[in-house]
């Protein structure tokens, strides 16, 4: 069964103690909170206090995306402030490895992110030590954005890279998703799907995270 991650960037901030009760009480599996420092990404979205405000309320997972340059600074600070999930973007880090290693001293899980430009190949090496790999699919930075088509072929590559290496990795998708794409990103691989901007402008937003979870 697929996992739903609603991601809080598209959440209304002027009162998210109630999108956070929402989700509690919805059948979405995390909270996915991205986490952007205007130099990776052109863009700033919220920090640490945010973090620790959201795990305050949440009664599931904070799956926590770090869009930022030099993410080894701050593990200890995201774990503390109640990441489950800590992920860190390829690009961003010279010495990935040594980064999940330092995500995993932590006492949390390690993933790493790609953006649509880099290929899965480079995960060749790091696949085993992950416990998830997030496929941007679309340029990090803004909810709202259109699913760019190419990442259907990138999860696909992904899964098999993850079957031939033996890896336990969770693949992970970011980025347009909809109920009108949500079935092909899953049967092409995804078991987690984050979703910002099509749950929290729906009307019904139960129904989104419904339709997405028994596949559209
Ligand atoms: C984009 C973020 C996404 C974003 C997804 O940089 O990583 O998590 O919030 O939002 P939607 O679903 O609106 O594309
Ligand atoms: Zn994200």
């Amino acid at each position: 069964m697929v996992l739903i991650a609603p991601s809080l960037l598209s959440a209304d901030f002027s009162n998210l103690r109630a999108d956070i009760e929402f989700i509690n009480q919805s059948n979405a599996d995390w909270f996915h909170l991205d986490i952007m420092d205007g130099v990776f990404v052109p863009n700033i979205s919220f920090g640490l206090p945010v973090v620790k405000a959201v795990q305050k309320y949440a009664t599931k997972p904070l799956d926590v995306h770090l869009m930022i340059t030099n993410p080894d600074a701050y593990i200890s600070q995201f774990r503390d402030a109640g990441a489950d999930w800590l992920t860190v973007h390829y690009e961003a880090c010279t010495h990935l490895h040594r980064t999940v290693q330092s995500i995993h001293q932590a006492g949390i899980k390690a993933g790493v992110s790609i953006n649509p430009h880099t290929p899965v190949s480079v995960l060749e090496h790091i696949i085993c030590d992950v416990d998830l790999i997030l496929i941007m699919s679309v340029n990090p930075g803004f909810g709202g954005q259109s699913f760019i088509p190419e990442s259907l072929q990138k999860i696909k590559e992904l899964q098999a890279l993850i079957k031939r290496k033996h890896s336990k990795a969770l693949i992970e998708v970011d980025g347009g998703i909809d109920t009108s794409n949500a079935a092909q990103v899953i049967a092409h691989g995804a078991q987690v799907l984050v979703a910002g901007n099509a749950i929290f402008s729906a009307t019904d937003r139960n129904f989104v995270i419904n339709s997405i979870k028994n596949n559209c």
